[in-house]
């Protein structure tokens, strides 16, 4: 059996839809469409041990992945990445149990590589034989990369500013590379233009279903990786939100299945000060986020002023009992060099945002000395060594 993909459901009235043809939004109230599997069944058929012995990509979690012929999955070994403890950087904030989820390890050097090849391979699965893809550039690296290896042609559309790496790597693999005056909204709107007027499959953030899939793994692999048990908080470096969407759900699968017990981890959603609508609509109460006005940040990935999924971002949060918070650019820089001088991780902004966040809720007393926390590297520090000087004398 390879995947036990149900239905579709939207995420704002629980409308049920077929599986079976290529969808973008919901056609009842405009919102995100979830993917549901069979999961009774699933429960009945499915040991979670079948999956210790299997590729060591994501898609060993095929029976909740959306992919029903695995012919059709294009692959680069995105996934598998390590969970590794963080012994130093426990030692110096007397903490017991640290992790970092290390995604730049993935294909195209971030984790977005899980969310494109989901998303990719479905709609090539359901027909879909070109894409656009606006980003803020390193989802628009991944739908190169994963264009190139499907042979399926891809329209990459990124503000004008986005990294240099994110630039090239899309060029160097063949795709339109399309820059933008402006964020990645107005990204977003180009590219959904152009791929209606060229029958091409939008790409754009929980605005199709699957990217979500490919990063609930992720949630799905801390799982697995600590022993069949979730860790009391997870702090993300959010933009679009597709991670924390994908991981609670993810983690609310495993629950369902009853292949783990407890509650989610209580999820951290950490922003750029320059970019932090989602901060700002938790601390307000609200259940949707004002787009942040002239958006501004080096963490490009956190350049996200109107998340689309805001009201699924800020249910994560609350339900879980977590929090956001937002920190500086500078601390991030601080912090890049930080992660790499105390554990030998080369993370990229976002990343290390994490880690100014976990140090801030230690000392508000929001996360505890002896919980299990894990903070999400969510890419490779080596997109961005322009921020980074070569020796101490500059
Ligand atoms: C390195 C990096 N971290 C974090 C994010 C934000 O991810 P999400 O959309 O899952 O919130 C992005 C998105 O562009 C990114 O590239
Ligand atoms: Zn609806």
């Amino acid at each position: 059996m390879f995947s036990y993909l149900d239905h579709l459901e939207c995420t704002q009235c629980g409308k049920t839809f077929p599986h079976t043809q290529l969808s973008k939004i919901s056609a009842c109230c405009g919102k995100v469409l979830f993917a549901r599997y069979d999961l009774p069944r699933m429960r009945r058929e499915v040991d979670r041990n079948s999956w210790q012995d299997r590729v060591t990509t994501m898609w060993r979690f095929s029976e909740l992945m959306p992919v029903e012929n695995p012919d059709n999955v294009i692959t680069l070994g995105e996934g598998a990445t390590p969970l590794l403890r963080a012994p130093k950087l426990e030692k110096k904030l007397g903490l017991s149990s640290l992790y970092i989820k290390e995604e730049g390890l993935n294909p195209t050097g971030s984790f977005k590589a899980r969310g494109i090849s989901a998303a990719v391979s479905k709609a090539f699965e359901l027909g879909a034989t070109g894409f656009t893809m606006p980003s803020a550039g390193n989802a628009a690296g991944a739908a190169a990369a994963y264009g190139a290896r499907g042979q399926l042609p891809v329209k990459v559309f990124m503000p004008k500013d986005a990294p240099s790496a994110n630039k090239k790597e899309s060029f160097m693999a063949g795709s339109e590379v399309n820059l933008v005056d402006g964020l990645i909204s107005d990204a977003g709107r180009i590219a959904v233009a152009v791929a209606d007027e060229q029958n091409l499959f939008d790409l754009s953030t929980l605005k199709e279903p699957y990217r979500a899939e490919g990063k609930k793994t992720m949630g799905l692999e801390i799982a697995m990786q600590l022993d069949w048990k979730m860790p009391d908080a997870i702090i993300y470096p959010t933009g679009g939100g597709t991670g924390i969407i994908g991981m609670y759900k993810g983690f609310q699968e495993l629950l369902e299945l009853g292949w783990i017990e407890g509650k989610p981890p209580k999820f951290i959603a950490v922003q750029a000060s320059g970019c932090q609508p989602i901060v700002k609509a938790f601390q307000e109460g609200k259940d949707s986020a004002e787009p942040w006005p002239n958006a501004a940040t080096i963490a490009d990935g956190l350049r996200v002023p109107g998340p689309f999924a805001d009201y699924l971002i800020l249910q994560a949060i609350r339900e879980t009992g977590g929090t956001a918070l937002a920190v500086e650019d500078a601390e991030m820089v601080d912090a890049m060099y930080e992660m790499a001088a105390t554990e030998g991780v080369i993370a990229c902004p976002e990343g290390a945002a994490t880690l100014v966040g976990l140090k801030r809720l230690l000392e508000q007393g929001f996360l505890q000395p002896d919980e299990t926390i894990v903070l999400l590297n969510t890419g490779s520090g080596y997109k961005y060594l322009d921020l980074i000087k070569e020796s101490a004398q500059g």
